[in-house]
């Protein structure tokens, strides 16, 4: 006889296991105890600052590479704070360029602990747990794409997106992109990226056309410029262009954040012109009021293809059934390790399910909070201190006029202070913030902003 009953599957009876749910809980108390520990930022300690230095150096030896600050993390931080490996303590304010929610947050080391006990530490082509499937799913059911491929790097995100757009569009291989936007340093991308230095040396094969971004200085005459730009080039090449590349903020050019207004009026001559839209979230994922920035401006029904990243932890191209790609197009030996993909999965349920969302969500609040200090700073040192600028929690400043090397010398400084920010873009260089929304306070984001304003004065005179 067959019998009925419906026997669990050994991988679900090992997560309901009192024995490693307890254990669980055991080690995330632990953490969580000596995590709690960190309360306020400190300077590194005397004793370690030697041993410090010759690691230090020893890493940029072994990359090949300077490190623009001496930051080597312990591996043990609490929200937005996290401990060096001097034993200094610092506000994590740009989230290793937008990937941390928080350190040490209790969520994904629970996440993280799931994904340890697995038996496979990466996931792929040929090795796809439940995990997969369920971080497709929820990026699918709330970006409202069709499709999700998921992989290990923003780049890579970036370049299967373009891999469906180009099969589809051949032979229009032309791509269309905004002025001082930034797609990643692939071969290919940094063709796209609107940096020399990114490209230097290496060959050319794609057809780049630029268009200028919006100015919020001047809301229409620069979308008029923008769209006659877009109509000019098309008119060039008619028939050649294959999509538009947008960042809905740009990053890496120092947080500018485009309108609704502007990205429509380009749109539309898209759409006329059947060339597609393609938004890189990579950067601005999980940053504004929506989950994606192109649902904050309002342009869900004309996206055709989105890229995300960085805070995600893992990496995904989500795309309208028109693209799915021939056999053979995309794959990859692995996408992500178990633990991104965990950790993934519960950064998503946790900024749609715990309030960070939506027009008051925290990440709203959390911005207001900030930007409002900010302004207080800008108004007590107008010549110095510009902003604050940015959309969300990618925000923005412009100190000292933008010039590179002071407003690089305010980074260290700031670093040296206790707070981590990044510069970003040229002429004006920004000093700009990631925001962890998973991990900071109001009270956190009070005491940056006095270290900034403390900061701004010792740097006026050196
Ligand atoms: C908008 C944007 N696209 C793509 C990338 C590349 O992502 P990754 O560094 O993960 O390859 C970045 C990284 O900064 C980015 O900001």
């Amino acid at each position: 006889m067959v019998s009925k009953v419906k026997r669990k599957l050994i991988a679900d009876a090992l997560m309901e296991d009192h024995s490693f749910q307890t254990a669980k809980q055991a080690l995330v108390e632990v953490v969580r105890s000596h995590s709690e520990s960190i309360t306020t930022i400190s300077a590194p300690r005397q004793e370690l600052r030697e041993s410090y230095e010759t690691t230090l150096k020893h890493f940029e030896n072994c990359r090949g590479l300077n490190l623009f600050y001496p930051y080597l993390g312990s591996g043990m931080g609490n929200g937005a704070l996290v401990e060096l490996a001097d034993g200094s303590v610092k506000y994590d304010f740009v989230s290793g360029i937008g990937v941390h929610f928080g350190h040490c947050h209790p969520k994904l080391i629970e996440a993280g602990i799931d994904a340890a006990v697995q038996d496979i530490a990466m996931q792929g082509n040929l090795q796809q747990n439940r995990d997969s499937l369920r971080l497709a799913e929820l990026l699918i059911e709330h970006s409202g794409l069709d499709h999700c491929f998921l992989t290990s790097s923003g780049a890579m995100a970036n370049e299967n997106a373009l891999k469906l757009i180009l099969q589809k569009k051949a032979p229009a291989s032309r791509i269309l992109a905004f002025d001082r936007c930034f797609m990643g340093r692939t071969i290919t991308l940094s063709q796209i990226t609107d940096k020399p230095a990114f490209r230097e040396g290496l060959p050319a094969h794609l057809f780049v056309d630029y268009l200028p971004f919006y100015d919020w200085r001047a809301p229409e005459k620069s979308t008029q410029t923008a769209v006659r730009a877009l109509k000019k080039i098309l008119k060039r090449y008619p028939g050649k262009h294959s999509c538009m590349c947008f960042e809905m903020i740009q990053g890496e050019a120092g947080s500018y954040p485009g309108s609704q207004e502007f990205f429509l009026a380009l749109i539309q001559v898209l759409r006329d012109h059947s060339i597609l839209v393609f938004v890189d979230e990579v950067q601005t994922f999980g940053r504004t009021d929506h989950l994606f920035a192109f649902q904050h401006f309002g342009l869900q029904p004309f996206v055709d293809v989105v890229t995300c990243g960085k805070l995600l932890h893992t990496c995904a191209t989500l795309y309208k059934t028109e693209l799915r790609p021939a056999p053979g197009l995309l794959s990859q030996t692995y996408t992500a390790a178990t633990s991104s993909i965990r950790v993934a999965t519960a950064i998503v349920e946790s900024l749609v399910n715990e309030g960070y969302l939506g027009e008051s969500g925290k990440n709203q609040q959390f911005r207001h909070h900030f930007v409002s200090r900010l302004e207080q700073i800008a108004s007590r040192y107008p010549d110095c201190f510009e902003g604050p600028f940015g959309e969300g929690l990618m925000v923005a400043i412009t100190p000292f006029k933008g010039e590179k090397a002071r407003v690089t010398h305010y980074a260290k400084a700031l670093f040296e202070a206790g707070v981590i920010s990044f510069i970003a873009g040229s002429e004006p260089t920004r000093i700009r913030f990631l925001i962890p929304a998973g991990g900071t306070t109001l009270s956190a984001l009070d005491e940056v902003a006095t270290i900034l304003e403390e900061t701004l004065v010792r740097c006026q005179t050196d």
